[in-house]
């Protein structure tokens, strides 16, 4: 984390379905920090949504605005940053990200997450079991190098949420 005067960012990180998005509105009201979204700044700059922009432009392209956005974020302090489950796959996001802020990947057993996620349309690249499977498989290894790791199973967003917050307090 960063030693200088900026007050660091809380960023979210982890597989689909791990709990960023609802741990971290709760983290950023607890704090009273801003709650910001990778996914819903994409959304934003591209005008589209993700479903959308995966159909016509790829993952690829998806892929460099997320970085672009990211990269945006981490420019700014003090936040609480929940980013889309692939985000931290670009090593040049891991580093800005970890240099501005508490690290946090959120984990979760694979049947929590097939059933958090459920048939979600809006999230392209969740599929079927084996799927599933093969992804988190491959992420693996990059999201366990995370600073910090929290597993969110048989755990409520709450507790999940109090847990970074205490982490956020020893480590500001
Ligand atoms: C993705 C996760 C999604 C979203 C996009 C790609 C991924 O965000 O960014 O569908 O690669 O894991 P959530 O993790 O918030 O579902």
């Amino acid at each position: 984390m960063t030693s200088n005067s900026r007050r660091p960012n809380i960023v979210l990180a982890g597989f689909m379905g791990t709990g960023k998005s609802t741990v971290g509105r709760i983290v950023a009201r607890t704090l009273l920090m801003p709650y910001r979204s990778t996914d819903a700044a994409i959304v934003e700059l591209a005008g589209r949504s993700i479903a959308e922009i995966f159909a016509q432009d790829g993952e690829k392209i998806f892929r460099r605005i997320e970085a672009t956005v990211c990269e945006e974020m981490a420019m700014r302090d003090g936040q609480v940053i929940d980013t889309g489950g692939g985000a931290l796959l670009n090593p040049r996001t891991r580093e800005i990200f970890g240099a501005t802020g508490l690290l946090v990947c959120l984990r979760a057993d694979l049947d929590t997450i097939a059933a958090r996620v459920g048939d979600d349309p809006s999230r392209p690249l969740f599929g079927t079991r084996t799927d599933i499977e093969q992804l988190y498989a491959a992420r693996a290894p990059i999201y366990a190098s995370l600073p910090f790791q929290i597993d969110t199973t048989g755990r409520t967003p709450d507790e999940v949420a109090e847990e970074i917050v205490e982490l956020w307090k020893q480590h500001r």
